[in-house]
């Protein structure tokens, strides 16, 4: 019997291919340049972003678009060498004096020293909620997918896919949650060196500069894009069926990465922090 190819079986990979390509891509799509004067820069078509940091200037880019909800992924390398006094910021963050905000800060080290993964969660206002990690790679060899994953029902923080981090909505405790203000995503790249490494024992060597990272892969297409006060998920309920990040919640197989990270990564969480909450733990801290 003679093996049977139609055209599609060559044709359709490639087609698939192409389509992942052209809706993760183009940076010019999804990003706009905010400040740096030059220092930020979209690169190769649209594929590849660089923020860049000198002693006159760090750099930054925002999303065009503000969501409300959504599983976002961007794909980091950060600088590289001695990177001591850089931070690399990357988060979700909407307007005004009581902001929601979920963070992701990389704190740059001395050659050959671990960074430090700081993160944060502002609801309504109210932060306070640091967790810290060191990673089972080296972030500045290769590209790395640092992902924020945003239900109504809970936060989750992932590197490659790995969970690192959970917050619930713990409304039923009395800690607000982020339901209510449409958040943009933020990267910028700036000097730190009063308090990011070893808590600003270690300055950072300027005859370093420039500091470069890169970005690339932005990937928001399952997220809630609002405009003019409406969300681009209400307008086709239909298609729930691809929605299911929207409830979205941590498997027994990845709750078991989770409490990896958490064992042999973490090195500091405010839940356990007796010192600093002497009055007891903010509420969420019990869940
Ligand atoms: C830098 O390296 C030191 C020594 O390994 C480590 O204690 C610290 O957490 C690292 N990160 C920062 C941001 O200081
Ligand atoms: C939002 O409103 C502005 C002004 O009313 C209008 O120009 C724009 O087209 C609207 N955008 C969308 C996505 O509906």
């Amino acid at each position: 019997m003679a093996p049977k190819f139609s055209t599609a079986t060559f044709i359709l990979p490639f087609l698939i291919i192409s389509f992942i390509k052209a809706v993760s891509a183009n940076l010019h799509k999804d990003i706009d340049i905010t400040w740096g004067d030059g220092r930020a820069r979209i690169l190769n078509n649209g594929e590849l972003l660089t923020l860049s940091l000198d002693r006159y200037s760090g750099s930054g880019f925002q999303s065009k678009n503000e969501y409300l909800y959504g599983k976002i992924d961007m794909q980091i390398k950060l600088v590289p060498g001695n990177s001591a006094g850089t931070v690399t910021a990357y988060y979700l963050s909407s307007n005004g004096p009581t902001h929601d905000e979920i963070d992701f800060e990389f704190l740059g080290n001395i050659s050959g020293e671990p960074y430090t993964l700081h993160t944060n969660v502002y609801s309504q206002g109210k932060g306070d909620r640091e967790q810290q990690f060191h990673l089972w790679f080296d972030p500045t060899a290769d590209f790395h997918t640092y992902s924020i994953l945003w239900n109504p029902q809970r936060i989750i923080f992932s590197v490659d896919t790995i969970p690192i981090r959970e917050f619930k909505n713990s409304v039923f405790v009395g800690a607000a949650y982020l339901n209510r203000q449409p958040m943009r995503i933020y990267s910028s790249l700036w000097d730190a060196d009063d308090w990011a490494t070893r808590g600003g024992l270690v300055k950072t060597d300027w005859s370093q500069a420039p500091f470069t990272a890169a970005y690339r892969n932005f990937n928001a297409n399952n997220a809630c894009v609002w405009s003019n006060g409406s969300s681009s998920c209400d307008s086709s309920p239909t298609k729930g069926e691809k929605k299911g990040w929207l409830i979205e919640e941590i498997d027994a197989k990845r709750r078991e990465k989770l409490r990896w990270v958490q064992k042999n990564y973490m090195i500091y969480n405010y839940c356990s922090d007796v010192g600093r909450f002497p009055k007891g733990f903010p509420p969420e801290c019990a869940i």
